[in-house]
């Protein structure tokens, strides 16, 4: 089990608790659907950091993972832009834009992360920022960042495949089929990558927002879920002969409906 602290975006949830972290210090609202909220971490004041230095410290003692994932997605820079902290320092550290500033954000969770014995994961919004952490696995989801992924594969980083339209179990079956899924090929947008650029390894999502039901929640993810752990421990074979072993998995589950 590798946890994910989606940071600095995603964050309502710390910042309804510790308001102060935010850039405008103001009381926020926990959010009872999902979306994209432009409060997010400051990166620019010291405390915000000194925060996550604790609560990295007490979730990394509680996963024996080697991994980390810190998120990086989603993360809209309008408050960053008016914030104070956030414009001085960008200023101190002489950076180009905000997406750097959020780069220099990383690599100070990277460095606290190895002093915790983990290693970094990121999703490739992140890959917008010139000062990607050295040493940082990036997770594919979105085609909007294909051409830095395909670019950050060419230089050698390390990458996972998650691409949304392929293999986001949220997504109903009419979007990804489960021969779609079967027959999905690592690739950057409308590019395949290559023998030398191919992940380390892919990873099927489902996000819960809006599945309010465990047998809806079984239903996205059965028998999709076959498929890519067919893929991604023996191959893709013939998709008819992987329809033969679905029986077997058909099964041993509760729950799937023929
Ligand atoms: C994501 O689905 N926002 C990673
Ligand atoms: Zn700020």
């Amino acid at each position: 089990v590798i946890p994910e602290i989606d940071l600095p975006g995603h964050t309502l949830g710390i910042l309804a608790a510790y308001p102060e972290h935010s850039c405008g210090g103001k009381p926020v609202r926990l959010a009872n659907r999902g979306g994209i909220y432009k409060t997010i971490l400051c990166a620019g004041k010291e405390s915000t950091y000194g925060f996550l230095e604790e609560l990295l410290g007490e979730v990394c003692e509680l996963f024996p993972s080697e991994y980390f994932h810190i998120g990086g997605d989603e993360a809209p820079k309008s408050e960053w832009k008016t914030c104070p902290d956030c414009q001085k320092k960008k200023e101190e550290l002489g950076l180009a834009g905000l997406e750097d500033l959020q780069g220099y954000f990383a690599g100070r969770v990277a460095d606290l992360l190895k002093k915790y014995g983990k290693k970094p994961v990121c999703w490739n919004d992140l890959l917008q920022t010139k000062n990607v952490p050295e040493g940082m696995r990036c997770q594919y989801w979105t085609v909007e960042y294909a051409e830095q992924t395909a670019e950050f594969a060419r230089r050698g980083g390390e990458w996972i495949y998650s691409d949304m339209f392929e293999i986001y179990f949220d997504y109903p079956y009419s979007m990804s089929p489960l021969k779609k899924v079967y027959e999905t090929t690592p690739h950057f947008g409308k590019k395949p990558c290559g023998k030398d650029e191919g992940p380390v390894g892919m990873e099927a999502c489902v996000w819960t927002e809006q599945i309010c039901e465990s047998e809806s929640l079984e239903e996205r993810i059965f028998p999709r879920i076959y498929a890519v752990a067919e893929l991604t421990w023996s191959g893709r074979g013939k998709y008819r002969e992987f329809e033969k072993r679905l029986e077997e998995g058909r099964k041993r589950t509760i729950g799937y409906p023929l």
